[in-house]
């Protein structure tokens, strides 16, 4: 055969395969609208059963005490603390009462080894914590280190905890990472409380823990200026609030009678006290972890067992949020290299590039440049994938992996739309007033910077049970800085 013919044969293989990946990812609307069905039937299950452990595989649907929405005009000076996927935060919040506020932050990147090593107990993990709030604090509020009154801390703590009031709760289990055994089962507020007194902070008072999502949705409520009545007499609800960055979940408000998990005589006293609807973390990032009814690819069964920190949980959540997709695309080109499909210049696995070999090392950041590049000859993928992953790569290789990368986001965000729509049709969100219009505070790397998410779930929306005119009525806004200015609020009101 001539160079040419076996050129063409090369690339007529490897797209052949690629084609039928991308198959795999995909989503029909057939196929959303049965996950739609079947999250509502989750959710309504998971409200019912109260069984917030480690074992338990349905939604776990976590009743957070939150009963009220912000309005805009809550006003107070308020610390705020926040442990997600990547970073630590601690803030102050000035919420000024009309719809604004000021913070002051300072975020540092978790260590590596809170994340790799497995000595690290909770005692490290908290400790380091409260050196980073009185860092805070000496340096931009040094005056509260003589305050005999009070400081009130929010807590957003985005993993699962079983709440049993707005100040305590308890590690179910960690997610995105995390692995240190001695939290689980423990009062993450206590732990940190402590952890502040033993750094000569017992001034503050840990008053409210939060999930990321919570907090989300609180502070888009503050935010929104479009509560109540818009110059054109619509009226806009905020009606959830979501993540979708290293980890993805979602919290709203549903009816104090259907949370019938809650204990019955907490349930009777807060109906008696006048409240009606309490704020519910669903934890959708383990929605479906029987599989049920998510598609299912060998990547996604490897990744679960072979890679991930909690195998057989949080299966949603490894189909969709950031710190999965470039490991799914990563697991997808070593299978294709295995074959003898791509990369064929290297002849044996362990000649590989050494990062294309260890997990978790390719970023959803890379997916994100390729997904758009439209520059010739697919520079900026080579280009990127080269900085990345010191991986080279040809034209019909960089046309390969552009294709993977549009079908694991597309799949991706698809699903995300699933939840999205299974709460606005549980709750009769879109039904609620005559053109009435919802609102969806987001937070999160992939929702916030990767190109085409919010359209792409909005086409899913579409394909979904609420239809083109439900996804018309849906405003996905991005909520920045929600955790902290939610936590703030939580503290405002315990
Ligand atoms: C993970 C956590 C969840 C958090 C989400 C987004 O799914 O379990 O609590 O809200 O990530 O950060």
């Amino acid at each position: 055969m001539s160079f040419d013919k076996v050129h063409q044969e090369k690339q007529r293989r490897l797209s052949k395969a690629v084609e039928e990946v991308c198959d795999e990812l995909t989503l029909t609307s057939e196929k959303i609208c049965e996950l739609t069905h079947f999250f509502i039937e989750s959710m309504e299950k998971g409200l019912g059963e109260s069984k917030e452990d480690a074992s338990y595989r349905g939604l776990p649907m976590i009743p957070t005490y939150v009963t009220g929405k912000p309005n805009g005009t809550e006003s107070g000076v308020l610390l705020a603390a926040d442990l997600g996927g990547t970073n630590f935060r601690i803030c102050s919040v000035d919420l000024q009462g009309n719809h604004k506020f000021a913070l002051q932050q300072m975020k540092s990147k978790i260590p590596d080894e809170f994340l790799e090593d497995d000595t690290v107990t909770s005692d490290d993990l908290f400790g380091y914590l409260a050196r980073r709030t009185l860092a805070f604090v000496k340096k931009y509020h040094p005056e509260y280190l003589q305050n005999k009154e009070e400081l009130k801390l929010g807590f957003t703590f985005s993993y699962p905890v079983d709440q049993k009031s707005l100040a305590s709760g308890t590690l179910i289990r960690w997610t995105k990472g995390f692995k240190i055994k001695d939290t689980l089962g423990k009062d993450v507020v206590q732990l940190y409380q402590e952890s502040l007194e033993e750094q000569g902070l017992s001034m503050v008072r840990v008053v409210a823990l939060a999930n990321d999502t919570v907090g989300t949705f609180l502070s888009h409520c503050y935010c929104s200026e479009n509560t109540g009545s818009l110059t054109s007499g619509e009226i806009v609800e905020p009606v959830m609030g979501c993540i979708f960055g290293t980890g993805t979940n979602g919290a709203y408000m549903e009816k104090i009678e259907n949370i019938k998990k809650l204990p019955e005589e907490v349930r009777q006293e807060l109906l008696q006290s006048g409240k009606t609807h309490m704020c519910i973390n669903t934890e959708w990032g383990s929605f479906d972890n029987d599989l049920k009814h998510l598609p299912t690819t060998k990547y996604d069964i490897d990744i679960d067992q072979k890679f991930s920190s909690n195998p057989g949980f949080h299966l949603f959540e490894k189909r969709v949020s950031g710190m999965f997709l470039g490991e799914i695309l990563r697991n997808v080109l070593l299978d294709l290299f295995n074959k003898r499909f791509i990369f064929t210049q290297y002849t044996a696995e362990e000649k590989l590039p050494h990062r294309l070999k260890t997990p978790f090392e390719l970023s959803s950041e890379v997916l994100s440049h390729i997904e758009i590049d439209d520059s010739s000859q697919l520079r900026e993928t080579e280009l990127s994938l080269l900085q990345s992953m010191r991986l080279p790569t040809t034209y019909d290789e960089r046309i390969a992996i552009q294709n993977l990368v549009r079908a694991i986001s597309r799949r991706s965000a698809y699903l995300a739309a699933v939840p999205i729509a299974a709460i606005l049709m549980k709750t009769g969100a879109l039904n609620q007033r005559y053109h009435g219009e919802v609102e969806i505070g987001c937070d999160g790397s992939v929702v916030e910077y990767y190109p085409g998410f919010r359209s792409m779930i909005r086409h899913a929306l579409a394909l979904s049970p609420i239809g083109p005119e439900g996804e018309r009525k849906t405003h996905l806004c991005i909520a920045k800085d929600g955790s902290g200015v939610g936590a703030a609020l939580c503290a405002l009101v315990a």
